[in-house]
């Protein structure tokens, strides 16, 4: 599947569907809706005044052209009200509409460049957004259903603009918008997978294979590796399997010679998470494959950072491993010790991600990296909390997390902060050890937080608890059911703007 601009005027393109747009409460559609209304012979605006459409966000009105312009079918994709109208929007309705478009069987399709009219967004970020939008909207995972069923493919989709010197603007944001997307796809893959694939060694192949192509530097460190380097809580963690586990590192450098401004991106990689000992109900269980998510964003992410080129050091850190039950996995109430030194009384061998993370953070404090961004499934609280529509930010350095948030608007990934009062440190407080791995009940996702913060020492860092948004059982927008590669584009953006603004 292709995104392209050309130039154009939409009532003389060729193509099995035209996608124009209108907004809320407009009777009289103008510009290329207009035009198209005009080649229908007032079909739009009689759809309109009959009240069948009112161009609320997200409707989509089939109308078939039967030879009065050259576009088999037009669709009328509803934008919300135009004081409302963003990127976002834009990105939601191309999902849905190239959904439809793929439905109907339609290989070659085409739309205005929603929003760069009279919306008044600036092309590039147009064009970024409908490319972001198909891309992500008509992502599938079919790789283990057998052909025939809902197969169709969309092999096009052009973005018709009729000013000319506004196309290259276009083009450009759909480049970008493209490696985004792409990059989003490789973390929708890898979490999509199911845990016998998608084992600590495959997870290390895929994302050598991402290095490989991009240029980034590789490295796996095996278990005797993680011995040496004294990853006792990663080991803990990987005790209990019988697949070995495999630390992964990327780096990307956008500016050798400058340490100043490294920054290390920390994913959590547990590729089956049963529990442990500690080990969790059947109901439910096998969506733990997923529990890699956070690796496989920042896996994701390195793609399009390696593509997009800031002027920035980047390290990304998967700690990968199983949690299992086996014979000799970590009981609860054993005490190991983590790269940094700490003691770590294990309460709860299910509370695993914060002990990986710990590791990753320690390698990171010895490989001189300046800031610590870490993105994990790490709580179900922070699904209590928060539930699927954000995400949980904290850290030690607000304008660490102000930036995610600000990275996260332009993205339409969400999070929001939760706060670290020095009570909360209490509840991992161990009575044999310097800490202990759960704090009980309250407060979950904060506890969490903390642990990790425990390791972190004095450097910048923000944690991101993905557990409410790596997955969705429901299809909206360009998100589709499965895992939703969040949040790879805020990953990416944050880098680009601490590279360009450290
Ligand atoms: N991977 C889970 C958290 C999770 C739950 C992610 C639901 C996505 C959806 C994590 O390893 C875990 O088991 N956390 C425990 C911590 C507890 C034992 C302190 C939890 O949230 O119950
Ligand atoms: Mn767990
Ligand atoms: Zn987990």
């Amino acid at each position: 599947m292709d995104v392209r601009a050309i130039a154009g005027e939409v009532a003389s393109i060729e193509t099995g569907a035209l996608i124009v747009n209108l907004f809320e409460g407009v009777t009289q559609p103008g510009g290329a809706t207009g035009a198209v209304d005009s080649a229908l012979d007032g079909a739009i605006t009689k759809l309109i005044s009959d009240g069948e459409v009112n161009g609320k966000k997200g409707e989509l009105t089939l109308i078939h052209t039967l030879g009065k312009m050259p576009a088999d079918r037009v669709i009328v994709a509803g934008l919300g009200k135009q004081d409302k109208l963003s990127v976002e929007v834009v990105r939601q309705v191309m999902g849905e509409a190239s959904r439809m478009v793929r439905r109907l069987n339609v290989k070659r399709a085409a739309t205005i460049a929603h929003g760069a009219g009279i919306g008044g967004m600036d092309p590039r970020a147009a064009g970024q957004a409908i490319a972001e939008g198909t891309y992500l909207g008509l992502y599938t995972f079919r790789k283990y259903k057998a052909a025939g069923g809902d197969d169709n493919e969309l092999d096009e989709m052009l973005v018709v603009e009729r000013e000319q010197d506004k196309v290259a603007a276009i083009q450009a944001g759909i480049d970008r918008g493209q490696v985004l997307a792409e990059a989003t796809i490789i973390a929708r893959d890898m979490s999509n997978e199911p845990g016998n694939v998608l084992t600590p060694t495959e997870m290390a192949e895929r994302a050598q294979k991402v290095a490989q192509e991009s240029g980034l530097g590789f490295e796996v460190l095996d278990s005797p590796e993680m011995g040496e380097l004294g990853m006792g809580a990663l080991l803990a963690v990987a005790a209990g399997s019988n697949r070995p586990p495999k630390f992964i590192i990327m780096r990307y450098l956008g500016d050798p010679g400058n340490a100043s401004n490294n920054v290390a991106l920390c994913g959590k990689g547990i590729t089956f998470d049963s529990g442990g000992i500690s080990i969790k109900p059947a109901e439910g269980m096998g969506a733990m494959k997923g529990d890699m998510a956070g690796g496989a964003s920042v896996i994701g992410a390195m793609k399009a950072i390696a593509a997009l080129k800031p002027r920035i050091n980047v390290m990304a850190l998967i700690p990968a491993t199983e949690n299992m039950s086996g014979g000799s996995a970590t009981h609860p109430g054993d005490v190991v010790r983590g790269m940094t030194g700490q003691s770590i009384e294990i309460d709860n061998t299910d509370a695993e991600g914060r002990l990986v993370l710990a590791d990753a953070i320690g390698y990171a404090r010895q490989h001189d990296q300046r800031r610590i961004v870490d993105v994990a499934t790490l709580t179900g609280a922070a699904v209590v909390a928060l539930g699927n529509t954000s995400a949980a930010v904290m850290g030690n350095d607000q304008e660490m997390i102000d930036r995610v948030i600000q990275a996260g608007e332009g993205t339409g990934e969400k999070f929001w902060q939760l706060p670290m009062f020095e009570e909360y440190l209490e509840l991992i407080n161990s009575d044999i050890a310097d800490l202990k791995n759960t704090g009980g009940r309250p407060a979950g996702t904060i506890t969490a937080g903390y642990f990790i913060r425990e390791f972190v020492g004095d450097l910048p860092w923000v944690h991101l608890d993905i557990a409410g948004m790596a997955r969705t059982d429901k299809e909206r927008g360009y998100i589709v059911k499965g895992h939703t590669g969040f949040p790879v584009r805020t990953l990416v953006n944050l880098v680009e703007g601490l590279a360009e603004n450290p």
